[in-house]
């Protein structure tokens, strides 16, 4: 379903989640530009085996690919990650659609948490929409990773966050000698 936001110069901002292969090749694309192009991320690490379990939605100016993040689902929280947009068309709250399509479809599957982990330099961005830290740092702290929460519903309390670090950070299954998935504890 496609949901119209706003306008820029005329042109609707709209997002949509992928259901082609087509829609996912241009939130791989709008990923490639932000952070393998610009932001020296590599691709090995910015694509993964979770693409292929994750929903992309993608915004569009018109008909022009702009922004993207993807959701991923866990038994009690999604996570959105590789928020992009592209360099140009920033500013015009395209990231904050992208995230707040992301709740109203956590909230549509019946999800009370979105999960995040974010890089220090960007906390600010999630807390100014709303987002706070899951632990508060300590002094001094130098971590690479900031867990971040917000509640889908944000009249109800936050959920206790059952462990999400836990459930998003265990290991993914490696092949087999055989080249056979092996077996992991499953999300
Ligand atoms: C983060 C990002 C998605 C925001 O996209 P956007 O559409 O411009 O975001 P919005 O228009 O909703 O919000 C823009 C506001 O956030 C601020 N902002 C952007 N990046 C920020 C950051 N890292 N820390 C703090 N504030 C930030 C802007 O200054 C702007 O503030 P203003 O409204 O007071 O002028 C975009 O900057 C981006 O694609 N960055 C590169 C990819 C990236 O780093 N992704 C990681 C996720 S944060």
């Amino acid at each position: 379903m496609k949901t119209v936001a706003q306008t820029i110069g005329g042109e609707a901002v709209t997002t949509r989640l992928a259901g082609k292969m087509e829609d996912s090749f241009q939130a791989f694309a709008v990923r490639a530009a932000c952070f393998i192009g610009e932001l020296d991320v590599p691709f090995s690490e910015e694509f993964d085996g979770h693409d292929f379990s994750a929903t992309h939605i993608i915004a569009y100016i018109g008909d022009e690919p702009v922004g993207t993040v993807r959701l991923r689902w866990f038994q009690s929280f999604a996570m959105p990650e590789r928020l992009a947009v592209i360099q140009r068309f920033r500013g015009h709250n395209i990231g904050n659609l992208l995230l707040e399509r992301c709740r109203s479809l956590a909230e549509s599957r019946g999800c009370n948490m979105l999960y995040a982990q974010v890089l220090p330099r960007d906390t600010g961005y999630w807390e100014k929409l709303g987002w706070r830290r899951l632990v508060a740092d300590a002094p001094g702290a130098t971590k690479q990773i900031v867990a971040m929460v917000k509640a889908v519903d944000p009249s109800k309390p936050l959920p206790e966050a059952e462990a999400p670090e836990v459930v998003v950070l265990r290991r993914d299954a490696q092949p087999d000698a055989a080249g056979m998935p092996g077996r992991t504890a499953s999300n």
